[in-house]
């Protein structure tokens, strides 16, 4: 074996989550032949897919059927999902979700023994499969337990990726830092998958763990593929109001109420039903997020949240649902309520606001996902397919990443059947690659900018500027220091010059991707002249599907703000209509 043979593969995952693990089993499904491997900066269980609680949704039951999943999607998005994508997405996710049973995922159900499901926001239908309140433990354990019986499936288990390889107009690999030693390698591969995630911790209060700095999207992105429809942000309307903790939509779906300082159940006055008998399908606690969060706002407008330390919050209330229930059906909430707020939702209220949780863009990938860059593919929330539009529902993206993940698995795997070994240069790579970070990050001190100053500014703007609500005014405020930021950055001084887990040198990295990713969601959000879905200008309040029913994309230029650009959303049996919620 040659001294880099070891690092070279047929096909590379970029992320060791639900949607990476999925993508290299269905490799290793494909072509047993192929030598797969996982790189991710975290053990696989520790990705983000593990903090997933409420559920995955899929078609199981008689009452439901694949255009009612598809339609609940699509108006759920406000149009601004692709009908093919989610047509391929509700047609597969019962398949995928059966799949994972046989594999040991240990669905909950119901007294009869049949899957159990619970109603999600937005879900007009009561179709989200769930394990207790830790779906995506319970899916990441699965995934992980399956990945494990597939030989050719290796790992490189915190490794950070840091460059993709781009040679003849195609991606042939990547360059990583092995974190326990601070190695660099090339490692060669015929196709690539970036399964990173999303970038949610560009805002400062969100579910997101620390590791979500969306790595995956700035290497796409610099890469020279699009980002699309950067603008729609996800605020989920319950996160506790400083750690960003989900407390899932689950304990709305079992339900629990929200409620102003007056103890009101407020949303009957947002065009979101009125209170109904439980459980309490269509209206209510049970809209969709966008408009949840929006509500929210308003709320805290008319002097009816409360006010906390980190601002505005209301209350969940779930006490009335009794110790029983809870315990069985909303164990983690609880665990979740007594570790971090010290209160018991059996009888306390649990003080919640909106906070940033998902993006429902990303890399532009085709049904495939395949990107524009041959040889690179991506999928899971790093990708735009795009079946999310303006607003995801909830629990639409658990069963994504598995239908996707696979998709993408093999579609890189015919690909790289079909591509003739890299011949990179290994050693080039890794050699430029420690002169670059040495030179921009570790042997000069260029100045005394601090990450945690710039991270700070980053969070602030983001939030100000481009959060529920935007405007032209907003946005440029946040874009002028967005590009202040990342001059700053350059100054950026780095104190940790060791080899072995410098946490410091990764972060650095991270807070770079960040920074670009920032400019993407306002940039995006500048040039969209229109309100749709999450994306909420009040100096535009309709949205217009003559100019803006169209994915924006945006490219990077190098150092200057991206280049705007749109692709045409695809309908094919649901034309634009109006969304409808509670009536
Ligand atoms: O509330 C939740 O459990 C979140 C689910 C999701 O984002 O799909």
């Amino acid at each position: 074996m040659g001294q880099f043979e070891k690092y070279s593969h047929d096909v590379l995952i970029v992320g060791g989550g639900g949607a990476g693990l999925r993508a290299a089993i269905a490799v290793a499904e494909a072509d047993p032949n192929l030598n797969v491997a996982v790189i991710s900066k975290v053990y696989p269980m520790r990705s983000h897919t593990v903090a997933a609680e409420g559920g995955a949704a899929a078609v199981i039951k008689q009452d439901d059927s694949m255009d009612l999943h598809a339609y609940d999607t699509i108006s759920g998005g406000d149009w601004m999902c692709d009908q093919d994508a989610v047509e391929a997405f509700v047609r597969e996710a019962t398949e995928e979700m059966i799949q994972l049973e046989h594999w040991g995922c240990p669905w909950s159900r119901e007294d009869n023994g049949s899957i159990a499901v619970r109603p999600f926001g937005g879900m007009k239908i009561k179709r989200t499969w769930f394990a207790s309140d830790k779906t995506g433990f319970h899916m990441l354990h699965t995934l992980y337990q399956t990945s494990l019986k597939y030989d050719p499936i290796q790992r490189y288990d915190e490794w950070y990726v840091t460059q993709l390889i781009v040679e003849e107009g195609k991606c042939q690999g990547v360059i990583a830092i092995e974190l326990a030693t601070g190695d660099i390698q090339a490692i060669a591969a015929k196709s690539v998958i970036i399964t990173t995630g999303g970038c949610g911790k560009v805002f400062p209060f969100t579910t997101n763990a620390n590791i979500k700095t969306g790595d995956g999207m700035a290497l796409a992105y610099r890469a020279g593929v699009p980002l699309k429809d950067m603008e729609f942000i996800q605020y989920h309307p319950t996160g506790l109001p400083f750690s960003g903790i989900l407390i899932t939509e689950a304990a709305r779906a079992e339900g629990g109420h929200l409620v102003n300082k007056d103890g009101y159940r407020y949303l009957q006055d947002y065009d979101l039903g009125t209170p109904q008998p439980e459980p309490v399908l269509r209206s209510m606690e049970l809209g969709p997020r966008d408009r949840l969060s929006q509500a929210f706002i308003k709320e805290a407008e008319k002097g009816k949240a409360l006010e906390g330390e980190y601002g505005h919050y209301v209350n969940l209330d779930i006490r009335h649902l009794g110790e029983k229930k809870i315990n069985s059906k909303l164990p983690f909430v609880r665990e979740l309520c007594l570790k971090y707020e010290n209160i018991d939702p059996v009888k306390e209220m649990i003080p919640v606001r909106p906070v940033v949780h998902y993006m429902m863009g990303g890399i532009h990938t085709d049904i495939n996902g395949a990107t524009t860059l041959p040889g690179l593919y991506a999928a899971g929330e790093t990708a735009c397919v795009s079946i999310n539009g303006a607003n995801r529902l909830g629990s639409n993206s658990l069963t994504e990443l598995l239908v996707f993940g696979a998709r993408a698995g093999k579609s890189a795997a015919e690909n790289a059947k079909k591509q003739a070994a890299p011949k990179i240069d290994h050693l080039g790579y890794a050699v430029a690659e420690r002169k670059r970070l040495n030179d921009q990050y570790l042997d000069t001190k260029k100045g005394d900018e601090k990450l945690s100053v710039i991270r700070k500014e980053m969070h602030k703007t983001m939030e100000e500027g481009a959060g529920i609500y935007r405007t032209e005014d907003s946005l440029k405020k946040s874009q002028k220091v967005i590009t202040e930021l990342r001059e700053r950055f350059k100054k950026v001084s780095i104190e940790d010059h060791s080899l072995a887990f410098n946490t410091e040198l990764i972060a650095a990295i991270e807070l770079s991707n960040m920074l670009e990713i920032a400019d993407t969601i306002i940039h995006s959000a500048l040039n969209r002249k229109e309100s749709r879905g999450s994306h909420q200008r009040t100096d535009y309040k309709e949205r217009d599907d003559k100019k803006f029913l169209a994915h924006s994309l945006a490219y990077s230029t190098g150092e200057g703000s991206p280049k705007i650009d749109y692709l045409p959303v695809t309908i094919t049996k649901w034309p634009p209509g109006e969304r409808v919620y509670g009536k």
